[in-house]
């Protein structure tokens, strides 16, 4: 059967692919990666590799690859669906046809219910008289009592049971709190409030929905903040505090703070854009939920180390789903929340204006190293630029190439021929290692994919627009622009780009999951190899486009023997293309 995309996403967010696979294979973690001997094929040194960023698996011995469906369907011989409703059935989400199991999201919506009243509770005591001081937090932090009520903002009482027993009166259990992650629970099996005596900060998602806390201590004791773990209906990694508002204010821009606070401050001057990542760096589920909204992002991160390698940490992701990216330069203050109360909203608006974009601000990190006074200051800093630039498009290398000839005297033409040579250097580098990993690969997908070995370059070609499509899906626009299934050599990689080119067209996902529907799980297999080689490749522009040349040159040359019985017609449609 047929399964939609919200679904098969959910399934895969509640089935951990390294746990899954963990209860087969002896998994070893090894940076971000976890090893273990391959149970497709006997091995002794592992080669099986499980890849949580991508959800996705892939045995460089015996070429088998997947999802975490695709992994069921094999280590438990099971068809599509059947591996589905194992995974289901293990994670407690109920089977789409099956309407009556719905115990997940009853209790998911009983914590929402929870979490809705606590907020009440929490607020209700804020303006208690007899919690005048929590209420006076606020006001000194300079908040108003409209961005008060705006944000829903409380406070939990200095007390043990107060939440729970007013929670219990209203019926709820103490497991269903517990749940909730509202109590905790003592070694003696009893439940006590887990915020206590911490002015408290609810998160709310795009729905309107509670779905977890912030507290704040009133002083200067640890830890600073306390905040909901994961539950049923809150995962930190993907939530984004004041989204909710700030869709709506998304065409100007996001500005991503790193604290509650900040955004609190912000939104209170008119900044309604402004969100945070909840306690966590940002990460790439929270990069692409801003990334639907918007396409500029205004970078807000404290003005410590802490926040400088936030920063770098956020150009890269954002850079990954191709959003604009601008770096405020808070000095002065350090985070958002104090320069707004040391220097005024004016202040900010000209900050954000005047926001120095992601190279600029790279450019000048690099500038600062160096003593533009001397030659050798001067080679170094126009080194490193270049290797900045080499990885931007040619208008905006442009741009920037002349600023770096005006600063150092290097010519604009030096720097731009230096710019291409390390772009294509680094490019065919990454490519290089990408095509031997490929062949080294391509034993047994030799047996799927017949034609590679007597067309080996368009083959090649073929996968890594395969490749860079996995692993950049905003790139089809140039992609498609540029080639099309009929430019495909081989009957397989015209097939497995057909199938995901239909799917982009048509608007559905193309994680291994959905694709698991319309794929053999060899075909799944050589996908995920793609997967992994993409994540290789170097600039995916430049990577397109010069596979892309490449494959229609290997194209014309397999034409080229027919040339002679062509049609005159037939003839000016190749010269054409
Ligand atoms: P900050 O320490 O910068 O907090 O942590 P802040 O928002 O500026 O708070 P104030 O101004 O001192 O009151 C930034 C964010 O990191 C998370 C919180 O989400 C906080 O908003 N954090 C910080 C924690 O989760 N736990 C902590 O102990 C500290
Ligand atoms: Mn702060």
């Amino acid at each position: 059967m047929a399964f939609n995309d919200a679904f098969l996403e959910e399934l895969r967010s509640k089935n951990e692919i390294s746990e899954v696979i963990g209860a087969y294979v002896n998994l070893k973690r090894a940076g971000r990666l976890y090893k273990g001997l391959c149970p497709f094929h006997g091995e002794k040194t592992p080669s099986f590799t499980v890849y949580p960023d991508t959800q996705s698996f892939y045995c460089f011995g015996c070429g088998v690859g997947g999802d975490v469906v695709s992994f069921i369907r094999k280590a438990e011989n099971l068809d599509y669906t059947e591996a589905v409703k194992l995974l289901a059935d293990r994670s407690g989400i109920p089977m789409p046809e099956s309407g009556y199991d719905d115990s997940m999201l009853k209790r998911r919506n009983r914590i929402y219910e929870i979490n809705k009243e606590a907020a009440h509770f929490f607020f209700s005591q804020l303006i208690d008289k007899k919690h005048a001081h929590a209420l006076q937090y606020y006001f000194d932090r300079g908040y108003t009592f409209d961005t008060i009520k705006h944000f829903g903002l409380g406070y939990a009482p200095d007390s043990w049971d107060a939440l729970k027993k007013h929670l219990n009166e209203m019926h709820y259990t103490n497991e269903e709190l517990y749940a909730a992650n509202l109590v905790s629970k003592s070694s003696k099996g009893g439940y006590y409030d887990r915020f206590r005596n911490r002015v408290i900060i609810p998160i709310i998602d795009l729905r309107g929905r509670v779905v977890g806390f912030g507290g704040r201590v009133l002083d200067d004791s640890k830890p600073k903040y306390l905040n909901t773990s994961d539950t049923l209906a809150y995962k930190k990694t993907h939530q984004i505090f004041a989204m909710n508002f700030a869709k709506n204010h998304a065409v100007q821009g996001i500005i991503l703070c790193e604290g509650y606070m900040d955004v609190i401050a912000l939104h209170q001057a008119g900044f309604e854009n402004a969100v945070a990542s909840c306690g966590t760096a940002i990460t790439p589920e929270q990069v692409r939920t801003i990334a639907k909204y918007t396409d500029t992002v205004f970078l807000s991160q404290d003005a410590d180390e802490a926040g400088r390698k936030a920063v770098e940490k956020s150009i890269a992701l954002f850079g990954e789903v191709n959003i604009k990216v601008k770096v405020l330069n808070i000095s002065g203050a350090k985070d958002p929340d104090e320069y707004i109360q040391k220097y005024g909203a004016d202040r900010f608006k000209a900050l954000i204006e005047g926001a120095e974009t992601d190279t600029e601000y790279k450019l000048l990190t690099a500038k600062n190293k160096y003593d533009l006074a001397t030659n050798a200051g001067r080679a170094d800093y126009v080194n490193e630029a270049a290797r900045i630039l080499s990885e931007l498009d040619p208008i905006k290398r442009d741009i920037y190439a002349s600023e770096i000839a005006e600063q150092t005297g290097v010519s604009k033409g030096a720097i731009i021929s230096e710019c291409k040579r390390l772009a294509r250097r680094q490019t065919r580098t990454k490519r290089r290692e990408v095509d031997r990993a490929a062949m080294r690969m391509s034993d047994e997908k030799d047996k799927i994919n017949p034609e590679k070995p007597r067309y080996k370059a368009a083959a090649l070609a073929e996968e890594r627009i395969i490749a860079v499509l996995m692993n950049h899906p905003d790139y089809v626009r140039t992609i498609e622009a540029n080639v099309t299934e009929d430019d495909f050599v081989t009957a397989f990689n015209r097939h497995i780009f057909s199938v995901i080119m239909r799917r982009i067209r048509e608007g559905k996902s193309i994680s291994m999951s959905a694709l698991g529907q319309e794929l053999t799980t060899d075909e799944l297999s050589v996908l995920a190899g793609l997967e992994v080689l993409g994540k290789g490749l170097g600039n995916p522009r430049l990577e397109c486009l010069e596979s892309i040349t490449t494959l229609k040159e290997e194209k014309l040359k397999q034409l080229k023997p027919d040339i002679e019985n062509l049609s005159d017609e037939e003839f000016r449609k190749l010269f054409e293309s």
